[in-house]
Formats: C-alpha cells, structure tokens, sequence
C-alpha cells in the first residue's frame, strides 16, 4: 500500500512538513465538512461560521460550538494521530525537522502528544475578542443578555475559529509557510484541499522541489499534482508508513 519510493524518500528527509484536515480526525468519531454526512452538509457555513452569522444571532453561534466542543471533549486520538507523533519523534531524534500544520480545530494532535503543532484555523477550545483581539479559556464574564464578554474591554466574545472571509493568525501561518518552503517531504493527510490559502503550502513546497505524499482514501484538487497519492485512511496508512521507518 505504502509506495517504496516514497519510504525512501521519507527515510533521507530532513524536514518534514505535515497538513492535515478533517480527515485525520474522522475515525476518532469527528465529522468532516464536505463528506456526504459532512458538517456543511447539515449546517450553514453562512450562520455559523461567519462573523454575520455571529452578529445575527450569537447565541446560536455559541451554542454550535458548545456542541461541538462536547462532541471532541468526549472522543479520543486514533491511529492516525498516534501515528504522527511517532514521526514527528523518528525525525527529530535525527536531527530533522518537523512542523505539524494542522486546519483542524480540536485540538486532538496535541492530546496525542504531537509537540510542533501550528493551528491554522484556531482552536476550538479558546474564545478571542471581537473587538481587542484578546485570548479567553475557561471563565467567563456575561453581559446583560448572558453573553460572554472580554475581561479587558468588555467586547464580545467568539470562539478562537478562523471564519469564512477571516485572515489566518499572522505569525501561525508565516511559520506554515516557512515549514512548508524548507520541506524536503510534504504530507498532505485528510484533507479535500479546496480551502485556501492552507491548499497552497502543498504547492509552495512542490515549486521548492519538495516531494508531495497524499493520504486521502478519496482523490481531491491536489492528486494531480502530488508525487504520491495513499488511497487509504489516515488511521491505516500513516502506523504503517511510521513501522516502515522505524524498522529500516
Ligand atoms: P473536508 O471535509 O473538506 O475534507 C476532509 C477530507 O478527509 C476529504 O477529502 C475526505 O476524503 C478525507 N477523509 C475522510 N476520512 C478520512 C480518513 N479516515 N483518513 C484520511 N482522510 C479521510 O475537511 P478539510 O479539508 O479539513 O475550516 O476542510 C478544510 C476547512 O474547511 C476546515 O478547516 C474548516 C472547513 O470549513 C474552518 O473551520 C476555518
């Protein structure tokens, strides 16, 4: 299933640069968005993840991602994320790099164990200010209409996700876009590869003369373009490629 060429490639690496999506997280029990059963199948993008949508009905808004906040506190890391983190161990005790570029927001990398981790898309477990930008975990202060407001300014509080129309947090992704500019290996796990700008580092590293693995049981945007497609999913492919590694 693993191309030999590319353990091969993978084994003479001296940075590698993983992106992942959606997909990783599917068989811990978390749903993708654009799957048949995705979340933008049975939410509106527009309500829910937009800052109209927020100043429309915030309550609502909230509400949503209290749910879905529920939904990642109650599953667990699969394979998939084990899998990374035993990677991302593998080529650091060579002396290679490894910088984990991740679109997802719940924050199951980093209870895997994965160490260099770079949230594109925020985090879930976070509130930010709409107004003074500033970061909020855990307690809150409720305004008159039970709203969770800013301690420092009062401005409203959202949740730390990037939304439709948004910048990506400035420093994260100039660090993405460097990892993916240095990368001699770039993996592209779960991900349909259709949102940008994160669609773009896989191409940024290819124009750099960087090798593209895929692992995605579907073909997505990027498949033409990428040195390796692994039609398989994440939990299967990824503790294979990592025994492959690790037994050579
Ligand atoms: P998508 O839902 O667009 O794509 C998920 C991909 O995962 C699809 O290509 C599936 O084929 C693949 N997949 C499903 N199961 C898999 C498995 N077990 N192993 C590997 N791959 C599997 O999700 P993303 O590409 O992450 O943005 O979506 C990108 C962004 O769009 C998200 O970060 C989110 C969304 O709007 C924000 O929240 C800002």
């Amino acid at each position: 299933m693993i191309p030999v060429d590319a353990l091969t490639r993978l084994k003479s690496a001296r940075s590698i640069a993983v992106l992942t999506g959606a997909g990783v997280s599917a068989e811990s029990g978390v749903a993708t968005f654009r799957d048949p059963d995705g979340i933008w199948a049975r939410f509106s993008p527009a309500e829910l993840a937009s800052m109209d949508g927020f100043m429309a009905n915030p309550q609502r808004v909230l509400d949503w991602y209290a749910h879905r906040r529920a939904v990642v506190d109650a599953v667990e890391p699969n394979a998939g994320h084990t899998a990374l983190v035993a990677l991302e161990r593998w080529i650091t005790q060579r002396e290679g790099t490894f910088t984990l570029i991740t679109q997802n927001v719940d924050r199951l990398h980093q209870r895997a164990g994965s160490r260099n981790v770079l949230e594109v898309h925020g985090n879930l477990v976070e509130d930010r200010c709409s107004v003074c930008e500033e970061i909020h975990k855990g307690e809150q202060q409720l305004d008159a209409a039970g709203l969770p407001v800013c301690t420092m300014c009062g401005g409203r509080l959202r949740p730390n996700v990037v939304w439709f129309g948004e910048d990506l947090p400035r420093d994260v992704w100039d660090a993405a876009e460097r990892a993916a500019h240095d990368a001699d290996v770039f993996m592209s796990i779960g991900t349909s590869s259709v949102v940008w700008p994160a669609a773009g580092l896989a191409h940024t590293a290819r124009s750099r003369g960087a090798v593209i693995i895929e692992v995605n049981p579907t073909s997505t945007d990027l498949t033409p373009d990428v040195t390796w497609h692994i039609a398989a999913p994440s939990g299967t492919a990824l503790p294979l490629i990592v025994a492959a590694l690790e037994a050579a």
